[in-house]
């Protein structure tokens, strides 16, 4: 089916659903729980989630999490459409609401944005789905305009949802890890922006290590070539006790310590880091 004509509507006007309503085109319907959301949008306003459904052949849900998804749909007649959920949660609710949507014989897909709003419609937007590859191939006209890079992992509608949470596993560690850095250079007296100079190099290291480290854990090899995990106890040994002697918070620092020192005490000390992802794998 071309996209012409399948008609689009988005449920939820957060700053991400408003970036999807605009690069549908001022064909899209839209509805928001608040009203005055849809405000500098070309785009129809239904004044109920029931009635933006009515209008639409593709459902797209964009709202603050899986509950706020089912409450939105419990009283629209989804019959005849296609739900494409694109609000982030977990791979167990992903899984639950396409059991949702199958018991009630609606095509389902899955989805999770990997950018942020300003590139939704830009040849650098991502968004990775999931769920039956013959619904995919159905929207996939229709998916193209929202980014560059419209990926489709599998017939696991959680999937997508998987991805999505490694990945902010790795966001949200690696952003509180950059701010505890800024707090424990303000204690040693570091101007912020002298500190991120500098902090902004430690960033650039994480594409190559990403690389090495997928290579290494696909081959179950961790080499000690590069750096140990040995090193790296000692290292967070010393973090720790600065950041203890200046009264700042240490729970972040303390955890990777703690997982470090047992790769030590099981005799993974002359390994290289990437071993420590097989230790985050499993507790105690
Ligand atoms: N923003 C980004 O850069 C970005 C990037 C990637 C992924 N995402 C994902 O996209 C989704 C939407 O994010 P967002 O940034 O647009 O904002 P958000 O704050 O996560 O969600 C706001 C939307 O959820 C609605 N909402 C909240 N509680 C509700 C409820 N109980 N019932 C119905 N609607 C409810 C809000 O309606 P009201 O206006 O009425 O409060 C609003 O439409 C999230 O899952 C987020 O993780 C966002």
């Amino acid at each position: 089916m071309e996209s012409s004509t399948q008609n689009v509507a988005v449920l939820g006007l957060g700053p991400m659903g408003r970036a999807l309503a605009a690069a549908f085109g001022p064909g899209v319907t839209v509805w928001n729980r608040t009203p005055g959301k849809a405000d500098g949008l070309e785009a129809t306003i239904a004044p109920s989630p029931s009635d933006a459904v009515a209008a639409a052949d593709i459902v797209v849900t964009c709202l603050i999490d899986y509950p706020a998804v089912r409450r939105t749909l419990a009283a629209a007649d989804l019959g005849g459409r296609t739900l494409i959920n694109l609000t982030s949660g977990t791979p167990d609710q992903a899984r639950e609401l396409a059991a949702w949507a199958a018991d009630r014989g609606v095509p389902y897909l899955d989805g999770a944005i990997l950018t942020p709003t300003p590139m939704i419609g830009t040849p650098s937007g991502t968004i990775l789905f999931s769920g039956d590859p013959a619904v995919h191939a159905t929207v996939a006209p229709t998916l193209a305009v929202l980014g560059g890079r419209i990926l489709h992992l599998g017939p696991d509608p959680a999937r997508a949802s998987a991805y999505d949470v490694a990945l902010l596993d790795v966001f949200a560690t690696a952003t509180n890890g950059l701010l505890h850095g800024f707090a424990l250079a303000a204690a040693e007296g570091i101007a912020p922006p002298d500190f991120a100079a500098f902090a902004a190099g430690i960033g650039a290291l994480l594409p190559e290590m990403a690389t090495r480290f997928g290579g290494r854990l696909a081959d179950g090899r961790h080499p000690g070539d590069r750096s140990t995990i040995g090193s790296a106890a000692s290292g967070i040994a010393h973090v720790t006790a600065a950041a203890r002697a200046r009264g700042l918070d240490t729970g972040m620092l303390d955890a990777a310590r703690a997982v470090i020192d047992r790769a030590v005490a099981e005799g993974h000390g002359h390994e290289g880091l990437s071993r420590l992802a097989v230790m985050w794998g499993r507790t105690g």
